[in-house]
């Protein structure tokens, strides 16, 4: 056997090779490649415990620590990479090692461990590195969202529910609503992590080493909190990488829905922002264009994240224990997933940073199509009205307002006193989008110090996580 053949790892009882046929097939070495600098620090890990063990001498330990070294500068290099013939990450970077190490000498790493196990733990090593950027990301984006609801704060808009106006909100208690799902989705993976953080080394093929290895040992190598409790389920489980990968279909429909905004924000209907030219993009055809491409980006990317988290728990779905084949097409989408993210956020975020908000327009808008209606009802229960008759005075109200082409400030005393002789001109002290708001002062509220109290708690937040 040459060592490079896809079958190196496991040729000996077989009589032939394997076909051309199989090899294309089973070959992962093309996206499990980027796995590379992981497995090299398992094996730099394991060699330990095997020495611990009493199955490498001390100069054994040495000599190895310093091929694997080597070879991690090969690979980071570009001086040593997969062949075709390599079938996985794990074959190439034994091929890699033997180059270096001789057979005799780098032929022994391989006691006590299984690709099973291997596979199991790079992939929590490389989901948990990529977690880190990915909250690193977000962390930015909220903490622009942040920035720009306190450069915004006390301009109004129209809040609205059913895509209809309905109260007047803050513009910064808007922005804020779009910073908390995010800070839920870092909670998230918070919680993930100490289920991540769990290592599978030692669980073998799937019952475990004989070797009398300490997988303890390994795990605190590789800087896991712990080791998994059961072998058959540390190889045979991935519901660590579809935890992963739903809470990153959760960030992207996250910004998705954001996108969805702003994509109509910027329409000449809407004219709620312009986009920033460094974050927009023409037409090839329409000189007069500025397209939201990146909003447009962002949501179409969560279908197609949701399509990598769906991929994949299709694939878990009915597997007997414990490891199958199956298990290797955990990798592409969620490989996707964590690119997808990385490419998406700091586009989203520069987006953001940089749009121009018409506030004038904004405020304009605020008080249209009724949306102090609810006021003047909740004016008339502190008038002791009861609330089934508030509403309909209300409503009246409205009603008369478009049928007379008015808005509910400009309606005269004498009609509001014919609609109910509940409404008198006193109403009028709530008919303004600032009373509106400030009145709105309950924990959650619209009202400027509630606002105020959000912005602070998540920039502490921020700072907290920055900080761990
Ligand atoms: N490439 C495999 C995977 O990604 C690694 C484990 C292969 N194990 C095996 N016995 N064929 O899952």
């Amino acid at each position: 056997m040459s060592g490079s053949g896809s079958n190196s790892l496991w040729g000996s009882r077989f009589e032939g090779g394997p076909s051309e046929a199989l090899a294309a097939l089973s070959r992962s070495v093309h996206f499990d490649w980027r796995l590379a600098s992981y497995d090299i620090a398992g094996s730099l890990a394991h060699i330990k415990a095997l020495h611990q063990a009493g199955y490498l001498t001390t100069p054994e330990l040495e000599a190895l620590t310093r091929h694997l070294e080597e070879l991690r500068k090969r690979v980071e290099s570009g001086q040593f990479s997969p062949k075709p013939s390599d079938e996985d990450v794990h074959g190439a970077l034994e091929r890699g090692l033997i180059e270096i190490a001789g057979p005799e000498l780098g032929g022994k790493v391989r006691a006590g461990r299984s690709r099973n196990d291997q596979i199991a733990n790079l992939i929590r090593m490389y989901l948990l590195d990529s977690s880190d950027v990915i909250e690193a990301q977000v962390l930015d984006l909220i903490r622009v969202l942040c920035d720009r609801a306190e450069e915004h704060m006390g301009v109004a808009m129209p809040g609205r529910t059913h895509f209809q106006h309905a109260q007047p909100v803050l513009l910064s208690h808007h922005l804020m609503a779009h910073a908390w799902p995010l800070v839920r989705d870092l909670e998230r993976m918070a919680d993930w992590r100490k289920r991540a953080k769990l290592s599978p080394y030692g669980a073998g093929a799937l019952a475990g080493s004989t070797l009398g290895l300490d997988p303890a040992l390994v795990a605190a190598e590789l800087g896991f909190d712990g080791v998994t409790q059961n072998s058959m389920d540390a190889t045979a489980s991935r519901d660590v990488v579809a935890e992963f990968s739903f809470i990153s279909s959760l960030i992207g429909i996250n910004l998705s829905r954001f996108a969805e905004e702003i994509i109509i924000w910027a329409s000449a209907e809407f004219d709620y922002v312009k986009l920033d030219d460094a974050f927009s993009t023409g037409s090839s055809i329409m000189p007069q264009k500025k397209n939201p491409d990146i909003a447009e980006l962002a949501r179409g990317k969560a279908g197609r994240l949701i399509g990598d988290l769906t991929g994949l728990l299709a694939t878990l779905k009915g597997l007997p224990l414990s490891y199958n084949r199956d298990l290797q097409e955990d990798k592409e989408p969620v490989f996707d997933a964590v690119d997808t993210l990385i490419v998406l956020l700091p586009a989203f975020t520069g987006m953001v940073a940089t749009l121009t908000f018409n506030r004038n327009r904004l405020e304009r808008l605020a008080p249209e199509g009724f949306s102090l209606a609810t006021d003047v009802a909740e004016w008339l229960v502190k008038q002791r009205v009861p609330f089934r008759d508030a509403h309909e005075i209300t409503g009246k109200l409205v009603s008369f307002c478009e049928a007379n082409e008015l808005e509910l400030h400009q309606v005269p005393d004498a009609d509001l006193a014919a609609i109910s002789n509940k409404l008198t001109p006193e109403v009028r002290q709530v008919l303004s989008v600032d009373g509106s708001i400030r009145s709105r002062s309950g924990a959650g509220g619209t009202a400027l110090p509630r606002v105020l109290e959000q912005i602070a708690t998540l920039r502490k937040f921020v700072i907290r996580r920055e900080g761990v």
